[in-house]
């Protein structure tokens, strides 16, 4: 069908993001923990199976395509999967991009361009390599340096993803701002949700962005920016560098209201929303009954969606909240 998709409570889902790996080459202490149990390759996508699943979405209505992973830049030949996808920008897609760490970014960004990509989001906690060894456990910041290089190089808009995490990196907020803003880059700061078992106390390294706008904005003239780019992140114009700076608080103040956000895992589940298990197999739709089930199965999935997440850091409830990791839904 032709139907926008609109789920139970209003709101017009037009961003979709694909996981396409579980795997990462990181091991981010808030993200994974050391040892991680990665999915069979058996069971992931193929890609004209994303395509499929694409297409059923940019047939109603979406508009906004986000690869993610893992680190969507470890799958592949992914190349291959970003170049067709872009065969799709201007025929109802209006933006394809993706969220990467950057480790492998030097030697895609040129194919990024060519393919239709705009803008990136790049995660990076820190500007210090042997802190960023340590939050990555096993990444090293040149190469992300490199990569980001080359994504400029290459014509990309860069957006820097920041967790903010106290004790840890917020030290770093206004190094990192002029780092990036000096280059004439974004910088988002996130406030670190609790999914999955890591090798970070949550409770303890909670930051709460709210108090740091605050703070920031008796040292920085910040001016609200209306400027969305269809994500959940609230941005403000810096004066004093003259950057865009974003402020991503699942924690602190609850977007969900507003969201427009659907997930597909690697392996084709529909996650429903970041912060709850709900979901619906598209891949075992799309398998057993083609474009019709699988346009059925989006319809279900509007009906399911839930109001938003119930996020909680608890010292009394220690299990996160939701027991799969972020890479399995790529944030
Ligand atoms: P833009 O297109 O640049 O706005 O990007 P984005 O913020 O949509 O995507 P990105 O992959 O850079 O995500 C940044 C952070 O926002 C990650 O930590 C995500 O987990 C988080 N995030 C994105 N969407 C949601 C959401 O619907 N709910 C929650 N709680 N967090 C989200
Ligand atoms: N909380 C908040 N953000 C997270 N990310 C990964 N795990 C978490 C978490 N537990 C971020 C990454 C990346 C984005 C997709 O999600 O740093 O920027
Ligand atoms: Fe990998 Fe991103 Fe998770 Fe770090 S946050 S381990 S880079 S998926």
């Amino acid at each position: 069908s032709t139907h926008p998709l609109i789920d139970r409570f209003g709101r017009r889902i037009s961003y979709l993001r694909i996981s396409v790996t579980d795997r990462c080459d990181f091991r981010c202490v808030y993200c994974m923990a050391e040892d991680m149990t990665f999915l069979p390759r058996k069971d992931v996508l193929r890609f004209e199976e994303i395509e499929a699943i694409a297409d059923a979405f940019i047939a109603r209505g979406t508009t906004k395509i986000r690869l993610t992973g893992g680190e969507p830049l470890v799958r592949r030949d992914i190349a291959d999967l970003i170049a067709s996808l872009g065969n799709r920008l201007g025929h109802g897609l209006d933006e394809l991009t993706l969220t990467t760490n950057g480790s492998q970014l030097a030697k895609h960004a040129k194919g990024l361009a060519a393919a239709g990509v705009r803008r990136i989001n790049v995660s990076m906690d820190t500007l210090d390599p042997e802190r960023f060894a340590a939050i990555t456990r096993r990444g090293r910041l040149e190469d992300v340096l490199a990569g980001i290089a080359a994504a400029q190089d290459a014509g990309l808009a860069i957006k820097i993803n920041m967790v903010a995490m106290r004790g840890v990196n917020e030290d770093e907020i206004e190094p990192m701002m002029a780092f990036a803003h000096g280059r004439g880059m974004g910088l988002t700061l996130i406030e670190g949700m609790p999914l999955g078992e890591v090798g970070l106390d949550r409770v303890d390294t909670y930051l709460p962005l709210r108090e740091l706008h605050e703070q920031l904005s008796r040292r920085y003239t910040l001016t609200r920016l209306d400027q969305r780019t269809g994500g959940p992140a609230r941005y403000v114009h810096v004066a004093e560098t003259g950057g865009v700076l974003g402020f991503i608080t699942p924690m602190s103040h609850n977007f969900c209201e507003s969201c427009n956000r659907v997930r597909l895992t690697a392996t084709g589940q529909l996650f429903l929303c970041l912060g709850q298990e709900d979901q619906v197999d598209l891949r075992a739709a799309w398998r057993e009954g083609g474009p019709e089930a699988l346009d059925a199965a989006l319809d279900h999935a509007m009906h399911i969606k839930p109001k938003g997440h119930d996020f909680a850091l608890d010292r009394t409830r220690p299990e996160p909240a939701v027991a799969r990791h972020m890479s399995v839904t790529g944030g």
